[in-house]
């Protein structure tokens, strides 16, 4: 695990190389923002204030992800299992998703990018559905960046739905078995047409996916930090893309410098 913290230069960095001029952005870095009620609740405070806190930490990386060329940023913001979690905090969470969705339009349309949601939008409040579809709408002519949000996204479910979906085409007869093939499957899930994520990162030292992105992480990259989320700034986007710049990615084949 890379325990740095925001503070540091990259150079200080145990394993990763000085200097970071020459680096290769990845195409597509996926967030597990994790650790939001920790940083609250050491600092005394209600969880919610963790997660607003957390709003910051989006704000910063999604300008940097952008100036550091990154294509996608996916952004894990609520889980199909985070309904579980005590009803003032889903509530408070759904407020600051509405804040999020009609402050911060304007501003990724100013900077290009282009809004998406991945996940179950049919479970979430009408009224939220209705800002994602704006959102979507909104940002569409963006072309430097696209933010992929995951609002009540569960992987498991995703491709339960596109196991589903292609069995009622086969049971229609629409397609022959034999055409549920990996692009079949991934044209069906809610990630359809975006990249496989190149990086990983999640938060606040957890070692685990939580179900995200199970199917597309066949071959992505795991960086796991220990700072909670409210702490990640552009110093630590910028210090996991040198510690991404140092893994050799093989896809089951040889050498080949990521
Ligand atoms: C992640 O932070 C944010 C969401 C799940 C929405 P957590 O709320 O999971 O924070 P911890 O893991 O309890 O500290
Ligand atoms: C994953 O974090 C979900 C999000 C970051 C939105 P959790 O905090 O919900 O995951 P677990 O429960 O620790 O595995
Ligand atoms: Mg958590």
């Amino acid at each position: 695990m890379l325990g740095f913290s925001s503070k540091q230069n990259a150079s200080s960095v145990e394993g990763i190389p000085e200097g970071a001029d020459d680096l290769t952005p990845p195409a597509h870095v996926a967030i597990i923002m994790d650790g939001n009620g920790r940083w609250a609740q050491s600092r005394g405070l209600p969880r919610i204030a963790g997660h607003k806190r957390g709003l910051n930490s989006v704000r910063k990386v999604t300008r940097e992800a952008k100036a550091l060329g990154i294509r996608y940023l996916t952004l894990f913001a609520f889980s199909t299992e985070n309904w579980l979690r005590p009803r003032e905090e889903v509530h408070g969470l759904m407020d600051l998703f509405r804040f999020y969705m009609r402050r911060e339009c304007k501003t990724l349309v100013a900077e290009g990018v282009r809004i998406r949601f991945i996940g179950d939008p049919s479970q979430m409040p009408k009224d939220i559905q209705d800002l994602m579809v704006e959102a979507e709408a909104l940002t569409s002519d963006g072309d430097t960046m696209t933010l992929v949000v995951a609002l009540n996204y569960g992987s498991r479910a995703e491709i339960t739905r596109a196991a589903a979906r292609l069995s009622q085409k086969v049971a229609n007869g629409e397609i022959e078995p034999a055409d549920v093939t990996e692009e079949a499957i991934s044209a069906e899930l809610t990630t359809s047409g975006i990249p496989d994520p190149d990086l990983i990162l999640r938060t606040s030292g957890e070692q685990r996916l939580s179900n995200f992105l199970l199917w597309q992480a066949a071959y992505t990259e795991f960086l796991f930090v220990d700072c909670h989320w409210p702490e990640f700034d552009e110093e630590s986007l910028r210090q996991s893309v040198i510690a991404y710049n140092t893994r050799d990615r093989r896809f089951g084949g040889v050498r080949q410098k990521a």
